[in-house]
């Protein structure tokens, strides 16, 4: 038995933040944003919005797409970095906004590499014959965790939502997964705040050491990438469509660029949403399956990383 993607949605918030709009918060320029990262516009989520808001609408499209009702779902993983609250979980939260009653439901926290990680539990269950159809689903609202004074940070993330269905089927469907972390690095990339004593202890902020994480990113990406084609006895060259975490178009382009990989054949989104973490490959992936990029029997590899260090991708054939 294999899973198959058989459906993606997304949502993100109405409200846009442009390179424009941050030049009047921060000492920063559009030109400065643009060639270092890429980024023209981020969306940002209302106030009163919280992560599992996001996932219930990105979650709709993708059974809509995939012709399934929310009865129809047995799992829910919700991969975030922004949760609702300390506990239960934003999965929780997520299925009981959905009206479903009774179904193993769990938040996996991966940081950017986040979906890649839900993706590649929710295939265990799948194909193991342990559910049928999972709901997998990516959603931050980083403009929370931001320090807004910070321009070395605050240029660089969105917030919105990404999921995908992925059903029991006879053929494959997902070919491979690959999954990695080093904790080693936990300091280069964190928000280290903890709550204790009803206080945020600590700095509550995103903090990173940018150029240590771009070369990081470069290198284990090439890497994983390698890794999963190999093991399928395929090259980089075969990939039809890749579909890279949006950090940073340097990032995408320098790791298509050591595949040998072309860039018509790299779903970019990043210039619209900025970085979005664990929301950002099922954006990219909806994008590109709603505006017919992507075919049936085409060979699609995400792939991811993020905080921890984490990094993983997964290689399916559409
Ligand atoms: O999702 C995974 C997590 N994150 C990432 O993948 C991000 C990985 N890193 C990056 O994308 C890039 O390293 C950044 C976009 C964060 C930074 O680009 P960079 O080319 O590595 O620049 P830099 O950090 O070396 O900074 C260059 C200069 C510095 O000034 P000095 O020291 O050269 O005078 C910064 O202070 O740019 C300055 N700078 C800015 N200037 C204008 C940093 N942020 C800004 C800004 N506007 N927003």
């Amino acid at each position: 038995m294999y899973s198959k993607i058989t459906g993606t949605g997304s949502y993100l918030p109405e409200k846009i933040l442009t390179n424009q709009d941050l030049e009047n918060m921060v000492e920063t320029s559009d030109d400065w944003i643009r060639t270092r990262t890429g980024i023209t516009q981020r969306h940002i989520a209302r106030d009163d919005q919280v992560a599992s808001d996001l996932a219930l609408y990105a979650s709709q499209n993708a059974m809509k797409a995939a012709g399934i009702s929310n009865k129809d779902i047995d799992l829910i993983i919700v991969a975030t970095t922004t949760p609702d609250m300390i506990f239960p979980s934003t999965a929780c939260i997520l299925q009981n906004k959905l009206g479903i009653e009774n179904c193993p439901a769990f938040d996996v926290q991966a940081v950017c590499s986040g979906f890649v990680y839900a993706l590649a539990t929710a295939d265990m269950f799948v194909s193991s014959g342990k559910c049928r159809n999972a709901l997998v689903v990516g959603t931050e609202i980083y403009s929370k965790i931001i320090d807004w004074n910070d321009r070395s940070t605050c240029v660089l993330f969105g917030d919105g939502a990404g999921a995908v269905i992925l059903s029991q089927s006879n053929a494959p469907g997902i070919l491979s997964t690959h999954l990695h972390a080093s904790g080693s690095y936990s300091n280069v990339l964190s928000a280290p705040g903890s709550i204790s004593g009803g206080k945020v202890q600590g700095d509550p902020y995103i903090s990173m050491e940018g150029s240590t994480v771009f070369k990081f990113a470069v290198k284990v990406l090439e890497e994983v990438v390698q890794e999963a084609v190999s093991q399928n006895n395929l090259q980089a060259a075969d990939i039809d469509w890749l579909v890279p975490h949006q950090a940073n178009i340097r990032i995408i382009q320098s790791t298509a660029k050591k595949l040998g990989i072309p860039m018509d054949k790299v779903v970019v989104a990043v210039d619209k949403h900025g970085n979005t973490s664990a929301a950002s490959i099922p954006l990219a992936l909806d994008i590109a399956v709603r505006d017919g990029r992507i075919h049936p029997g085409q060979l699609v590899l995400l792939e991811g990383v993020g905080g921890g260090f984490t990094w993983g991708a997964v290689l399916l054939r559409w």
